[in-house]
């Protein structure tokens, strides 16, 4: 579908997606690239990188692929530097990277619980705190939004509860408490406005592959009135607006983009 907003509004920012490979995190990429800007994408697999980069880079887009774990610190230092090197400073950070998959508590062991807060939750602060001093640089730019930004990917599942997710769900709510918290200390002392969007159930997804949607399309659906897919799309849309300069007075919310589907019940 094509895009709303005018094809300049990040001109000249450079942003560095993690989780950018592929599913959300590569249409963030690729609308923020069609919008002016350009991107490095951080992942674990070269060959998915590879894949994106190139796809980026046919329709013009400046993108560069860069290996890393954001469970890692030295690789999330590694790849700032990298970014800020290669494209010359880094306006935005958008931590996309996650890990997932179903479980029950009971089968779900305490090293299985840590590794997703390694990702989902440490992995969100590590990049966070390694691109201070870059962020603190950058976003300098022209126009009314003159700091950084950060955009946290989240989700809606511990707003209620969900089944067989309690590892993403502490995960996610520590996520946004760091958006906010962030928001409160660097919107003050440095100007840079951290933000989270918090997906409802996005098609075309490896999150949704993973979390095998069927039973959601099928019968669930009688119970939850508000039920549908969203498409990445619908995310990277939310993400160009608050990364642009309509969004420079949004500063420690999460954005739900899921149709209402968290709120909804059946009706009676
Ligand atoms: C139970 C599991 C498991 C599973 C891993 N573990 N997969 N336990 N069921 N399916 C446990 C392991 O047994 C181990 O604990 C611990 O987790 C670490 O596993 P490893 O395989 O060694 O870890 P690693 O190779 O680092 O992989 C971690 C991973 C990750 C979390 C599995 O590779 C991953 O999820 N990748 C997929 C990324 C993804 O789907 N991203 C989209 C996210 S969508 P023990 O005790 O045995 O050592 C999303 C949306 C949320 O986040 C909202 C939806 C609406």
């Amino acid at each position: 579908m094509e895009s709303p907003f005018k094809a300049d509004i990040l001109k000249g920012k450079v942003a560095l997606v993690t989780g950018g490979g592929s599913g959300i995190g590569l249409e963030i990429s690729t609308q923020f690239g069609r919008h002016g800007a350009a991107v490095a994408i951080m992942g674990r697999r070269r060959q998915v990188l590879d894949a994106a980069v190139a796809a980026l880079r046919s329709e013009g887009i400046r993108a560069i692929g860069l290996e890393g774990d954001v469970r890692k610190q030295e690789d999330a230092a590694r790849v700032l530097e990298k970014t800020t090197t290669h494209f010359g400073k880094l306006d935005i950070l958008v931590n996309g990277a996650a890990g997932n998959f179903l479980v029950s508590p009971e089968d779900l062991s305490p090293n299985g619980f840590r590794t997703v807060i390694d990702i989902d939750s440490v992995g969100t602060f590590t990049m966070c705190h390694e691109a201070l001093k870059h962020l603190k640089k950058g976003g300098r730019g022209e126009g009314p939004s003159t700091g950084g930004l950060i955009l946290n990917i989240s989700a809606t599942l511990h707003y209620t509860a969900a089944w067989y997710q309690i590892h993403v769900s502490a995960a996610k709510a520590a996520v946004d408490s760091i958006t906010r918290s962030l928001a409160l200390e660097w919107g003050t002392d440095y100007d840079i406005r951290v933000n989270g969007i918090a997906p409802g159930p996005i098609g075309d997804t490896p999150g949704m592959r993973k979390l095998a949607p069927g039973e959601m399309q099928s019968k669930s659906r009688e119970y939850r009135p508000l039920y549908k897919l969203g498409e990445r799309w619908d995310i990277a849309m939310a993400a160009l607006y608050l990364a642009s300069d309509a969004g420079k007075y949004i500063n420690g919310t999460t954005m739900v983009v899921d149709g209402g589907l968290w709120l909804s019940h059946p009706r009676h």
